[in-house]
């Protein structure tokens, strides 16, 4: 058998139904959302057939860069190609070395320490045993809305009746508190059982929401105040996604522990990263063998930190939150012109950076096939677009192309958006009936 021989979208639809994510497959065909896309760069992405899209969801965060960033790219083939060892495990690895001291060099805060993992959930894994271990408090505190993966932990502080309910029993000791509410998250802090508060700096998921003007900084140091570590997930809006190279730098914020990942290796290789402060540290790390209380297998591998050390390096170059502030604003302003137009379909449009969400409206309670969104990204799709919802808001689109994008491709946006309006207008959008 070849591996890599190619086959059409026919072949892959047939191979994940019978094999793969069957429930996905159907989804893409019931909302005419599956292509086959063999080619991609920047901010475009090529079928089967060679025509052009432009992704304006960027794989949720990934692809700051845009897609196959092409200085990661080169440094990648030359690491495949040394002869470096790529996976070490019991022995120091140079490239995590270098990738710990970056990692803590740029991010918000004073960050002292790194821990490398593979995904967003397993940073946000690795920081609840972390606060549970410096603190030695139990309970975990999460933002009703928020979300911060699926694994069984991440999930337990991800508060969606939808995705918690089938895996009843979740981990125990986590509550949600009250979006924006800073009295109940102190009156909560003040029982002194709380280990950490984990928080978005703007919450992705939860349908693309800022927190009230000043909630971050005093939920920080309402945190502080009664022994709770205040744990940012920037695992979606770090890199630039923001329009600063963490979302913490709009707001102030020193928080005890960030967890990263998304676009940390220009979307080459899996990655992801818990960092922490010194005081931190010492609070969790008394004797040496609580130093190897959480490890993993393929954190610190060779590739995945060379294509982080680059994809830093690049983003620091190109400035890409400067990219991100000048061509979020400009998205921005004229989207919210655009819905203007058509108050029966987009009650708002609202963002950050180019981190982005039209709100459609809605009938309550809607199920999600019936929400809007998915009907939209279909329309969107024939447009060129490629879109999609905001999990724990899906009737939330979001619009988060590349930080790369340019002008000329964000004005092909707003037509293929205008006409996809145009279109609901003329036959009524069917899920407002
Ligand atoms: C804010 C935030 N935290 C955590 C996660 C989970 O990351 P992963 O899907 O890599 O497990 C996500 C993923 O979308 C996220 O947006």
């Amino acid at each position: 058998m070849n591996a890599t021989a190619p086959i059409d979208l026919a072949r892959i639809l047939e191979l994940t139904h019978n094999y793969g994510n069957q429930g996905f497959a159907m989804f893409l065909e019931m909302f005419d959302l599956s292509r086959h896309f063999v080619r991609a760069k920047g901010c475009q992405i090529f079928d089967a057939k060679d025509t052009k899209y432009l992704d304006f969801l960027s794989a949720f965060g990934v692809l700051n860069l845009g897609h196959n960033p092409k200085a990661v790219k080169k440094a990648l083939l030359l690491a495949i190609q040394s002869d470096l060892p790529l996976h070490m495990q019991a022995n120091l690895c140079e490239s995590e070395a270098l990738l710990s001291k970056l990692l803590c060099d740029i991010a918000p805060g004073k960050m002292h320490r790194v821990f490398l993992c593979n995904s967003g959930a397993e940073g946000v894994e690795a920081a609840i045993k972390m606060a549970r271990l410096a603190t030695k408090k139990s309970v975990i505190l999460s933002i009703v809305g928020g979300f911060h993966g699926k694994t069984l932990g991440a999930l337990s502080a991800t508060p969606n009746e939808r995705y918690q309910a089938p895996f009843r029993p979740l981990v125990p000791g986590f509550e949600a508190v009250a979006f924006g509410d800073l009295n109940a998250l102190e009156k909560r802090l003040k029982k002194g059982d709380v280990a950490g508060l984990i928080i978005e700096p703007v919450m992705g998921e939860g349908g693309v929401i800022l927190h009230p003007e000043g909630y971050l900084k005093e939920a920080e140091r309402v945190c502080r105040e009664n022994g709770a570590l205040f744990i940012l997930d920037e695992i979606q809006t770090g890199f630039g996604r923001t329009g600063r190279f963490f979302a913490a730098e709009h707001f102030g914020l020193s928080p005890d522990i960030i967890v990263l990942s998304k676009s940390l290796s220009g979307g080459y290789v899996p990655i992801g990263a818990l960092l922490y402060t010194e005081k931190v540290s010492e609070m969790a790390h008394k004797d040496l063998p609580d130093w190897f209380l959480h490890t993993n297998t393929f954190g610190g591998n060779t590739l995945a930190c060379v294509g982080a050390l680059v994809a830093i390096t690049e983003m620091e170059r190109q400035k890409i939150w400067e990219k991100a502030e000048r061509q979020g604003a400009y998205l921005l302003e004229k989207l919210q012109a655009i819905a203007e137009s058509y108050p029966a379909i987009i009650t708002e449009v609202r963002g950050i950076g180019l981190m982005i969400g039209m709100e459609l409206v809605r009938r309550e309670e809607m199920p999600l096939e019936e929400s809007g969104s998915l009907l939209f990204a279909k329309e969107l799709m024939a447009r060129n677009i490629v879109s999609a919802y905001t999990i724990n808001r899906p009737w939330v689109i979001r619009v988060a192309p590349p930080l790369i994008v340019r002008r000329s491709q964000c004005d092909f946006f707003f037509n293929a958006l205008e006409d996809t309006l145009k279109h609901f207008q003329k036959q009524g959008a069917p899920w407002k009936s």
